[in-house]
């Protein structure tokens, strides 16, 4: 069992080095000690990057829910598996147990199958951060059912196209959410987003805020009369290894966000793994992570992760700053929380607010705190340690993203010894290296470059869904043979990496993955707009948050220019979410442009920033004199 648990450092050094001396024989003895097979498999890893195809434990079969619940029904049956934390503090939390958590999933996924739902078939869930959303997941993969999350903060028009590019046969939604003060009418923008979606034949509705809503006769069903009638059996479906668990969307280049699809031992082995290490998970923990199960964090560190190690794991519905803004430490402070996992925008917009929402509790359970998302700057990074880890715990700068399914580098807690802004070091079996622009490797220490990985993991997504070219195109080419992540990173005299950031079009707000193609595509649907161009420049609390030029034609132009502006948000909101709208619109004559028409984003980005007088050799632009008024009108702002 020592391979699976690492404890000191130099452990985790020669775990490192058997993990790539030897892969296979490493991930196989992870697999064989500590999960439940049906059938064992034939081979450990086939791969080749230029396909690209991965596939590991191929002729495996398991069910991923058997490992998560009903192994652990018999040492940890009355064990708390989901500790529900309501959005409001007067309402009770709930303990779920394992047992009660399998006896809840395997009814809800006995109303999937009576709703014609089968294996391979996808569904949609849009649910707000309660039980029923791990449910639902969970009765998915029972029946060996695709589900497709997408996060409840996403507009009609995003939802659509995500049920559209799966075509998911079935919505699992609730009437609505609440969200601090506020509620937000689930069921609407599932009514909105339906009118299109010729896939979708039925829509499940839990009942959470007690709303009045339109029920569609034929198609739309209340969940809990169902749930009643439905038997507490269901034997869990054999799966192979290689069949899909889930598709997550993630944003890209291009308007059309990327449907990651990952699939079962793989993504079990590899999230389970990585949890138990970098939190170093023990059995009588109450952990919580704040992430929303929207993201691929809260697939693996809410649900798979933890329930797949018998953990105890917080379910929290609410926000940072409802009824105040000590609402965190006091749900670390009720339920005795031992590891904390959030987002560095949390923290810095918590920071911002006064010390005692935080001397108010007791936070002394904390053992070890996270952060995830996005880079951690220095402030934000001591501010965590000193009042929330009281400079007692070990903070996890985790890297990794949607595409790769867990965290892949990390300090691991406890053994690799921190330092701010450092992801640190990268878990065993992944094999980072640092690329220069003309393609070469960069060895050696205190060099920075582009994030690479140089050989398969068990939970790398296998595919976009439906565009096994574009999956190629944009991970595999850039550099051959290679798992490009689209990040920068440096690597310091000891071999730590801190990730400085995307390299590409993709710009992180907080903690959110934007694109910038589809902000751009929303913008240009309004009549006035001529061309808009996104980049991102640097926000006190968000990290980074949005600039946008847009230029206008000539009837917008006349317009009062903040109504225009107020119409473009409105636009993105309606297209995307309002995680997307800009802090910054600045209207322009026009963008600067390369001779083949591309807009040179990077002279934007400098400008936003405030770097404008440092743009060096603009002279080969198609439009230089367009330069000069865009810093001017950059003035202004
Ligand atoms: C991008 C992936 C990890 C799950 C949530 C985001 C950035 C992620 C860190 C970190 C610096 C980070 C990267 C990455 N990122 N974690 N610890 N330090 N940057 O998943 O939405 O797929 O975004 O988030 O830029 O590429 P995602």
């Amino acid at each position: 069992m020592s391979n699976y648990h690492i404890k000191g450092l130099e452990e985790y050094y020669q775990v490192y080095r058997k993990s790539v001396e030897n892969p296979e024989l490493f991930w196989e003895e992870i697999a064989e000690e500590n999960f439940i097979w049906r059938k064992r498999w034939d081979t450990v890893l086939e791969w080749d990057f230029e396909k690209p195809e991965v596939k590991w434990f191929e002729g495996a079969q398991l069910n991923i829910t058997e490992n998560c619940l009903d192994r652990h029904l018999y040492h940890r049956g009355d064990k708390t598996a989901i500790l529900f934390e309501p959005n409001d503090p007067k309402d009770p939390a709930e303990h779920i147990t394992y047992k009660e958590l399998h006896k809840r999933v395997c009814k809800f996924a006995n109303v999937l199958k009576d709703k014609g739902i089968k294996r391979g078939d996808r569904v949609c869930i849009y649910v707000p951060m309660i039980p029923e959303l791990i449910v639902s997941m969970l009765a998915c993969a029972r029946i060996g059912a695709v589900h497709s999350v997408v996060f409840a903060g996403f507009s009609s028009a995003a939802l659509r196209t995500r049920i559209n590019d799966a075509s998911c046969k079935m919505v699992i939604t609730s009437d609505g959410s609440f969200r601090g003060s506020k509620t937000i009418d689930l069921k609407g923008i599932v009514d909105e987003a339906c009118k299109e979606t010729p896939s979708v034949d039925s829509v499940l509705v839990v009942k959470r805020i007690r709303s009045e809503v339109h029920m569609e006769d034929g198609r739309d069903h209340w969940v809990a009369p169902l749930l009643e009638k439905a038997s507490i059996d269901c034997p869990a479906e054999t799966m192979e290894a290689e069949d899909p668990l889930f598709i997550l969307y993630t944003s890209g280049s291009t308007g059309m966000p990327k449907g990651m699809l990952h699939t079962t031992a793989g993504y079990m082995i590899y999230s389970s793994y990585t949890f138990k290490n970098v939190f170093q998970y023990r059995e009588e923990d109450v952990y919580w992570c704040s992430a929303d199960i929207g993201w691929i964090t809260g697939h693996s560190y809410i649900a798979y992760g933890p329930l797949a190690n018998g953990a105890t794991s917080v379910l929290f519905e609410g926000v940072p700053n409802f009824p105040d803004w000590g609402r965190f430490w006091e749900v670390i402070d009720k339920h005795k929380v031992n590891q904390f996992f959030t987002a560095p925008t949390a923290i810095r917009a918590l920071a911002k607010e006064d010390l005692s929402h935080v001397m108010k509790h007791d936070l002394s359970s904390l053992k070890v705190l996270g952060t995830v998302g996005e880079p951690i700057n220095e402030e934000a990074w001591h501010w965590y340690n000193n009042n929330i880890g009281k400079k007692n715990c070990p903070i996890v700068d985790s890297y990794f993203q949607t595409e790769n399914g867990g965290i892949m580098l990390s300090p691991i807690a406890y053994a690799t010894p921190t330092i701010p802004t450092y992801a640190t070091l990268p878990i065993p079996g992944i094999q980072t290296c640092l690329m220069d622009e003309e393609g070469n490797e960069i060895k050696g220490n205190q060099v920075s470059g582009r994030l690479c990985i140089k050989f398969p993991w068990p939970s790398i997504a296998r595919t976009i869904w439906g565009d096994h070219k574009r999956y190629k195109d944009t991970y595999f080419s850039t550099f051959k043979g290679k798992y490009f992540t689209g990040d920068g990173a440096l690597r310091n005299e000891t071999g730590y990496y801190r990730i400085t950031g995307r390299v590409d079009d993709v710009i992180i707000v907080s903690g959110h993955n934007l694109g910038t193609a589809p902000i751009e595509d929303a913008i240009n649907e309004h009549p006035d707009v001529a061309e808009s161009a996104i980049v991102g420049f640097p926000h006190d609390i968000k990290g980074n948050a949005l600039y946008g030029y847009v230029t206008l034609k000539e009837a917008g132009k006349q317009r009062n220019p903040d109504t225009v502006r107020k119409e473009i948000n409105q636009l993105i909101t309606e297209n995307i979410g309002a995680i997307a709208k800009l802090e910054k619109i600045q209207f322009t004559n026009g963008l600067p442009k390369t001779r083949s028409g591309k807009i040179m984003r990077r002279i934007l980005r400098k400008i936003a920033t405030g770097e404008g007088d440092n743009l060096g050799d603009i002279s080969t632009l198609l439009n230089p004199e367009v330069v000069e008024a865009v810093k001017q009108g950059n003035q202004l702002m």
